[in-house]
């Protein structure tokens, strides 16, 4: 029999990042944790968080059912602290249709472009900000692939980045100490950068209705499902759409290929072999770099009372709790040996030794179980494709004397620096 939530401890002063000031997000959970073990609560803004971290418990969270304890919910009560609601609203193609197999070679055929519009601006030498340089790639990759003809080049495509760069989802988990000052302005800016997208992607759709451009792949499917509209509403929603999927793709993969830089540049011999071409290395790295850069908290959003199996007991979780774990919390820790870069752990997608583990869901890098990410294969081809062409043609040098750290308040996604974080190029 399920029991009530009372006999779990309630973490007592203990916040999170959006409700109250906190410095390290992570460590302030982490210190609960030390204190009240594996399993708590913590009251924050007047909800409700069950954490758990335990073995059985983090496997009950991965076997959560959508219907009651609902991660697209829970993802949606993040991002609406940064986006208006309009992003969200009526949107017909969603992220999730994004990675059919003929999506992905467009995609990869995109980033090879971008990678050469990369290399043209970088020229043979110089310095530059390793993740500013994996963004501004990010952004010229995605919006090639679905924000229409155009739009990746020019004076449209810095238009559009820096609308992105405001318009930002992920700064509610990366700077969440910033989202009562965004509240309180009423979402003024990332209003006005929505029209400016809205703007940018509306000549792009004109220039497809002319018969002037063709309008294929991902951006043709979405100028599709809103044929039947009157002309504003299908240029507004065709913006929206695009909007929502470009937000969401810019979030984790270009940072977790700024980390895989970064570990490379700090493995000059690993570098050399992945420059020459060693694609099953270059994956690895790339795996390895997202699990020690997790940031990510899993949330799922409690929609009908659960029975929850903590690990000491089973508890029943009503309606408005959040379930939660944290992954830099348990993906460097869990097993002793975690705590190191080493690419040689994983074997294709898994880890070699997971049964060292005391539960093989400890450790991950694009999740587990039924809300694992749908990008994954694309995201490793993609970090593949651009490490490997950007050592082959550059030689890096680390412009840091320390390993570089993430923003200390960031609660979710894959680690930002909190730095710049330079690093001094040549040609080979
Ligand atoms: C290195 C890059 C990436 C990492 C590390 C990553 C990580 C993750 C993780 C850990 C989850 C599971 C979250 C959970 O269970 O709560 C997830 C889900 C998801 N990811 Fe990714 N992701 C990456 C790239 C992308 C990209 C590029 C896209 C899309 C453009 C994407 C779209 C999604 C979607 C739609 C889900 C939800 C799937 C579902 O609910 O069934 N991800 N990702």
């Amino acid at each position: 029999m399920p029991g009530p939530l009372e006999v779990l401890p309630v973490a007592d002063g203990v916040g999170l990042p959006w409700d109250v000031p906190v410095v390290d997000a992570v460590a302030a959970v982490a210190d609960a944790r030390a204190r009240y073990g594996d399993s708590f609560v913590v009251r924050s803004g007047g909800h409700d968080h069950l954490f758990t971290f335990s073995p059985t418990g983090v496997e009950s969270f991965y076997a959560l059912p959508e219907e009651s304890a609902s991660k697209g919910v829970a993802d949606y009560l993040m991002l609406r602290r940064k986006l208006p609601d309009e992003v969200f609203a009526g949107r017909r193609l969603l992220p999730d249709a994004l990675f059919r197999r003929d999506d992905v070679s467009s995609y990869l055929a995109h980033l090879d472009r971008a990678l050469d519009a990369t290399e043209a601006e970088l020229g043979e030498r110089g310095s530059a900000d390793l993740f500013a340089l994996t963004r501004r790639l990010g952004h010229r990759m995605g919006l090639a692939s679905w924000a229409g003809p155009g739009c990746a080049e020019g004076e449209l495509f810095e238009r559009l980045v820096r609308a992105f760069d405001v318009l930002d989802g992920s700064d509610a988990f990366v700077h969440p100490d910033a989202m009562a000052a965004v509240a309180a302005s009423e979402k003024r800016a990332e209003r006005a950068a929505l029209d400016d997208v809205a703007d940018v992607i509306g000549s792009a759709v004109r220039q497809v209705d002319s018969g002037t451009v063709q309008g294929g792949g991902l951006f043709g499917r979405i100028v599709a499902a809103w044929a039947a509209e009157p002309a504003p509403v299908r240029q507004r929603g065709i913006a929206m759409d695009v909007a929502l999927i470009h937000v969401a793709s810019m979030s984790n993969l270009m940072a977790a290929l700024g980390w895989a830089l970064v570990d490379l540049v700090e493995h000059p011999d690993r570098a050399l072999r992945v420059a020459a071409g060693d694609a099953d290395l270059a994956q690895r790295c790339a795996l390895e770099s997202t699990r020690m850069a997790q940031r990510s908290i899993m949330a799922r959003a409690v929609l009908g009372t659960v029975a929850f199996d903590t690990g000491v007991g089973v508890v029943d979780v009503p309606a408005g709790w959040t379930i939660a774990t944290l992954l830099p919390l348990l993906n460097t820790s869990a097993a002793p040996d975690l705590g190191h870069w080493n690419p040689d752990r994983w074997h294709r997608h898994r880890l070699a030794h997971a049964s060292a583990l005391a539960s093989p869901m400890l450790v991950t890098a694009f999740g587990h179980g039924r809300h694992s990410c749908p990008a994954q294969p694309f995201s490793l081809a993609a970090m593949t494709m651009a490490t490997t062409r950007l050592l082959g043609r550059y030689d890096l040098t680390p412009g840091w004397d320390r390993h570089p750290r993430p923003v200390p308040a960031q609660i979710g996604g894959v680690a930002r620096s909190a730095g710049v974080c330079r690093v001094g190029y040549r040609t080979r």
